[in-house]
């Protein structure tokens, strides 16, 4: 059989520097478990602007269908703030979401019991934290027409619609019922039925889909400012948390710095089977280019290594190698190994990119 494929679009800022150490797992994983696969390398966001003018060439669109899964570093960074909103870097990667039909964005909010102290949040808050957010990635106010700024009686309007359709809720919400079954069977579904058509809907949707085909799960719903009060008061109350496009891109950095660090959190974005049965697929760490500190080495490699961890569960049926990587980070990390972003009041030197590679490896190799 053919090795799995993998595309891998670094992108801007700290992306490639946070892709070289995953390389090298990837690297790890074909010397040591039989685990090879097929890599190619592309550009996407800011890099692909510069070299092409546009932030997503439809030669690297295409590749990217045809792989087994995408995994993509961060898009962005100020050199590019100015661009024509058309080919902003961003634009590449709503592309990649859109013409793949990513529909179901998973965002794991899991605090490490090394790094519960660096949670803005008391520690017996957060110690233990394991939520999965289920994003809807492909539709809602993001993508709905119509958009744009117009001029109506000499002002400027501008405008974006919020709108789904069944069908999208609907394997939202299967998605987010199918993962619960294999956590701790809960899903709490987050809109705005009080003012908004398109969330009346959705909760209708759930519930029937709830009713359905997944009545043995525990199905809650909240509206989303409710939500994100109860993220923050007591998070350990939810288990999935399924909601739309853009409450859950906010929703999901409130929940990715209850852990303490948005440079731990990986991110799935899963769409349908493909001929060989596996999701179209790709995978990101939630936290963007951070351009501050691009360049210098010590940018945190973890949420983009457990973004590969999450590929090998999701798309290649390897969940007791994604077990291993895991273990390995909380091995290093439990054993005090600190990038920058994870210095608390102690001190210390922290490691650099390239070193978090280095004992991420080494507590691997001691794994076999
Ligand atoms: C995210 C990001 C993106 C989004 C940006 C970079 C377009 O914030 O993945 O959460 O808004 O979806
Ligand atoms: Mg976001």
């Amino acid at each position: 059989m053919a090795n799995p494929s993998l595309l891998i679009l670094a992108g801007d800022g700290i992306g490639p520097e946070v892709m070289d150490e995953v390389k090298r797992i990837i690297g790890w994983f074909g010397d040591k478990r039989d685990l090879t696969f097929d890599v190619s390398e592309d550009l996407v966001g800011g890099a692909a602007y510069d070299a092409h003018g546009v932030p997503l060439h439809d030669d690297t669109m295409a590749k990217a269908q045809e792989v087994d899964a995408v995994l993509l570093g961060a898009v962005g960074g100020p050199k590019y703030d100015n661009l024509d909103f058309s080919v902003k870097p961003e634009r590449g990667l709503l592309r990649l979401r859109k013409e793949m039909d990513l529909f179901a964005n998973l965002r794991p909010a899991q605090c490490f019991d090394a790094l519960a102290d660096f949670s803005s949040l008391k520690k017996e808050l957060i110690a233990g934290l394991d939520i999965m957010i289920v994003r809807e990635l492909t539709s809602g106010v993001y993508f709905g027409e119509p958009r744009g700024i117009h001029i109506e009686d000499n002002m400027r309007v501008g405008i974006n619609t919020q709108r789904y359709t069944e069908a999208e809720i609907e394997r939202a919400a299967r998605a987010a019922f199918e993962l619960a079954k294999k956590r701790g069977n809960k899903v709490c579904s987050m809109e705005k039925a009080n003012v908004m058509e398109s969330g009346i809907l959705w909760r209708d949707v759930v519930n029937e889909v709830h009713q359905a085909d997944y009545a043995d799960v525990e199905l809650s719903h909240m509206y989303a400012d409710n939500g994100a009060m109860q993220l923050v008061r007591a998070p350990k109350q939810f288990d999935v948390i399924l909601t739309d496009n853009l409450f859950g891109d906010i929703l999901s950095d409130c929940a990715a710095m209850l852990t303490g660090s948005l440079g731990m959190l990986p991110s799935a974005s899963l769409g349908l089977p493909m001929a060989n049965g596996r999701p179209k697929a790709m995978y990101e760490p939630v936290h963007g280019s951070a351009p501050d500190i691009a360049g210098q080495g010590k940018a945190n490699p973890i949420a983009c290594i457990l973004s590969f961890a999450m590929a090998l569960r999701y798309s290649f049926d390897e969940g007791a190698e994604a077990d291993r990587l895991e273990a390995a980070i909380e091995k290093v990390l439990a054993d005090g190994a600190r990038t920058g972003d994870l210095m608390g009041p102690e001190g210390g030197t922290p490691l650099g990119t390239t070193e978090m590679g280095d004992v991420i490896l080494a507590a691997l190799d001691a794994s076999l």
